[in-house]
């Protein structure tokens, strides 16, 4: 039998179990100590409160109690009343599941992936909750239009259109839960149409490949040189996924000639170019490359996302389609379920809005320009032989190793200095070799760690071990 529990504005389900309610209760007691849904220093209701709640009586209730406290799983004080005491260590993290973060935990993080998550613009975030709560009817806090808000799509269309040159209007785009949902969507109506093969880079992220696969699409790898990705390659596939504007994690940017290439195959095939642009704001030493998408509208899904922009816990992310997909990713959206909370579209509208993701995302720049500046200083000084390639532009680059450099080597090297890294093999493809590099994301860091960071990647790369130093 279960029943609701009220503490004083506290919801508590009890799960009473056997025939003796006394008992039963105590049972229930202990288990939700036990598991952590009483926390220590919770205050228990009165035993009148709590027998009114379940209808038993009040001497039962204070019978438990006084089990309880003689137990050790409650403390009392007359007149103050009753709390969970606080248990021994074992008994609290019973059946606590240890985050896959932590157990990876280390202090110096160089591994890509995340902007400097310190860095959040938590009050200017929290400035534009406040002003788009105040502003905003209660009726956009329903379940949200699969497409996303229209206020965060008007805002998105303007920010793209200005700031990446996509060709675009509010209401080809949807917003997703990140680039990864939107990749999802994509394969899936793909693959509901007859698609059988997607191409792309056979260097990238393992997590894309597995959503790929997981709708059932085949992958063909396309290899990548100083121009990009190898479009002339791209054969009989039905789709491509590229990162033009920086190759992920090689780091270069697609030519203007392989551009023109894919466009022409997406055309002449009928077929679709899906341009993850997942870290197109950040550029320092060219000017921009805008997005690839304004070449070929209906034939280019632009992709974009916050998690380098802003933080990748935020799960938002857009695409803007061709006509011809729109409907039908739209139907998966819907059919998927997985809508994105009204509040933080809401909030990230204002934000785009009032011009604070402007001035974010310049702040980060200028802050990953000079990390970049510092990471090429330091490793011409303590590891000349080491290259550093893809800096123009993101927030990683790649450091090649110097023949006889064993990836396997310099990042367990670097655990054994608490630092984070990683090579550029789990990027490959089956199939696809790259030379050996270590693919470092000076933006992971927060500040204030930054330098000892560097320290140890060039004690690590410089010393005798891995050949990279003078
Ligand atoms: C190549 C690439 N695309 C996209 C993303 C962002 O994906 P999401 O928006 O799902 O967080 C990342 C993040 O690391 C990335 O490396």
């Amino acid at each position: 039998m279960g029943k609701p529990w009220a503490t004083f504005g506290t919801d508590l389900h009890l799960e009473q179990t056997g025939p003796h309610v006394r008992a039963g209760l105590e049972e229930a007691l202990r288990d939700a100590v036990r598991s952590g849904r009483l926390p220590t220093g919770t205050r228990v209701p009165s035993s009148r409160q709590l027998a009114g709640d379940l209808g038993i009586a009040r001497n039962t209730v204070g019978e438990a109690y006084g089990q309880l406290v003689a137990e050790g799983w409650l403390t009392s004080r007359p007149g103050a009343g009753t709390w969970v005491s606080e248990q021994p260590l074992a008994d609290r993290t019973a059946g606590a599941v240890a985050s896959p973060k932590a157990a990876a935990a280390v202090r110096y993080d160089l591994r890509p992936g995340a902007p400097d998550l310190s860095a959040f613009p938590r009050s200017g975030w929290l400035s534009a909750a406040r002003r788009a709560l105040n502003t905003t009817a209660y009726d956009a806090f329903g379940y949200a239009d699969p497409r996303g808000l229209p206020v965060l799509r008007e805002a998105l269309a303007g920010y793209l259109a200005r700031v990446r040159g996509v060709s675009v209007t509010p209401d080809r785009i949807v917003v997703c839960a990140g680039f990864a949902q939107g990749l999802e969507l994509l394969c899936e109506v793909l693959r509901g149409r007859g698609a059988t093969t997607m191409a792309t880079e056979a260097y990238g992220l393992e997590r894309d490949r597995q959503l790929i696969a997981a709708k059932g699409l085949g992958i063909a790898g396309l290899e990548v040189d100083q121009e990009g990705a190898v479009v002339d390659d791209l054969g009989d596939a039905d789709a491509v996924l590229l990162t033009p504007a920086h190759q992920f994690p090689l780091g270069v940017p697609l030519s203007p000639k392989r551009r023109r290439r894919a466009v022409e195959w997406a055309v002449d095939g009928d077929r679709l170019i899906i341009e993850d642009d997942y870290d197109g704001e950040f550029r320092y030493d060219r000017r921009a490359v805008g997005s690839m998408q304004s070449l070929a509208p209906e034939y280019v899904v632009y992709g974009g996302t916050t998690s380098k922009s802003l933080v990748p816990g935020l799960r938002l992310g857009w695409l803007v389609l061709p006509a011809g997909l729109l409907d039908d990713v739209v139907e998966a959206k819907r059919t998927m379920g997985r809508l994105s909370s009204a509040f933080d579209q809401l909030t990230l509208a204002e934000f785009i809005t009032s011009h604070g993701y402007d001035r974010s995302v310049r702040r980060a720049r200028l802050a990953y320009r000079r990390r970049r500046d510092r990471l090429a200083a330091a490793l011409s000084k303590a590891a000349p032989r080491t290259r550093l390639l893809g800096v123009p532009a993101g927030l990683h680059a790649l450091v090649g190793l110097p023949d006889g450099g064993r990836e396997a080597d310099i990042v367990a090297l670097g655990a054994r200095h608490g630092l984070g890294l990683e090579g550029i093999e789990p990027y490959c493809m089956p199939g696809h070799r790259h030379d050996p590099a270590l693919v470092i994301g000076y933006a992971t860091p927060p500040e204030h760690l930054f330098t000892a960071a560097l320290a140890r990647l060039c004690a690590v790369l410089g010393s005798d071990h891995d050949g990279a130093g003078g």
